[in-house]
């Protein structure tokens, strides 16, 4: 879906299909030469990451096995809550595999820092992160973030991923909501 076709929901456009396209192929080239020819098993949180993870999968260019989380941190609205519950478990074994966790946004780390430890009490041999977004100012959590697509003001944004109450995720670009929609 083109923001075009959403009216006046959306604020003001942060980045475009073909910058987070530019920007996935640079992180991909990162990651290809950190990881040489040991690749990580690529670990997505549903349900934002699937449009970063499709993306960034694509774009590698070592044999990428993916396999998916489901966490609830957020109810409908649009603060951290900072409770995090399990809704759908890994299938694979992590024991002595390199993991990289693919994730759509870092807002105050309380998700990921969660995730991270998780993980590794598994016997991951090591957990790293990529995210599309983060922001800054909403950190809560120290937190190692490897791979950041792009840094963004502390706003509620949408699209690529991202949802208000499960809608917009089909957007193509990322936009923050305008704050109408939600208050
Ligand atoms: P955190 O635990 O505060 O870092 O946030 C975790 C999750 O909240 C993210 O993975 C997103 O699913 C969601 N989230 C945080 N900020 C936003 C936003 O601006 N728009 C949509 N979802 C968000
Ligand atoms: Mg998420």
């Amino acid at each position: 879906m083109d923001a075009s076709a959403l009216g006046n929901e959306l604020s003001e456009i942060l980045h475009t299909e073909a910058e987070l396209k530019q920007r996935l192929s640079e992180l991909a080239r990162d990651i290809e030469a950190d990881y040489g020819d040991q690749p990580p098993l690529l670990v997505g949180v549903l349900k934002g990451a699937v449009m970063v993870m499709a993306d960034l999968a694509r774009e590698l260019r070592f044999q990428a096995e993916m396999d998916w989380m489901a966490v609830s941190s957020y109810g409908t609205g649009t603060k951290s809550s900072g409770v995090v519950r399990i809704l759908k478990d890994l299938d694979a074994d992590l024991t002595d595999r390199a993991v990289l966790i693919v994730e759509d946004i870092i807002d105050s780390g309380l998700t990921l820092s969660w995730l991270k430890e998780n993980l590794l009490t598994r016997g991951a041999k090591s957990v790293k992160i990529c995210t599309m977004l983060r922001k800054p100012d909403a950190l809560k959590v120290d937190i190692d973030v490897e791979y950041v697509g792009f840094d963004i003001p502390n706003e509620f944004v949408v699209g690529y991923g991202l949802d208000y109450a499960e809608k917009y995720r089909n957007l193509r670009d990322v936009a923050i909501l305008a704050p109408h929609v939600y208050s």
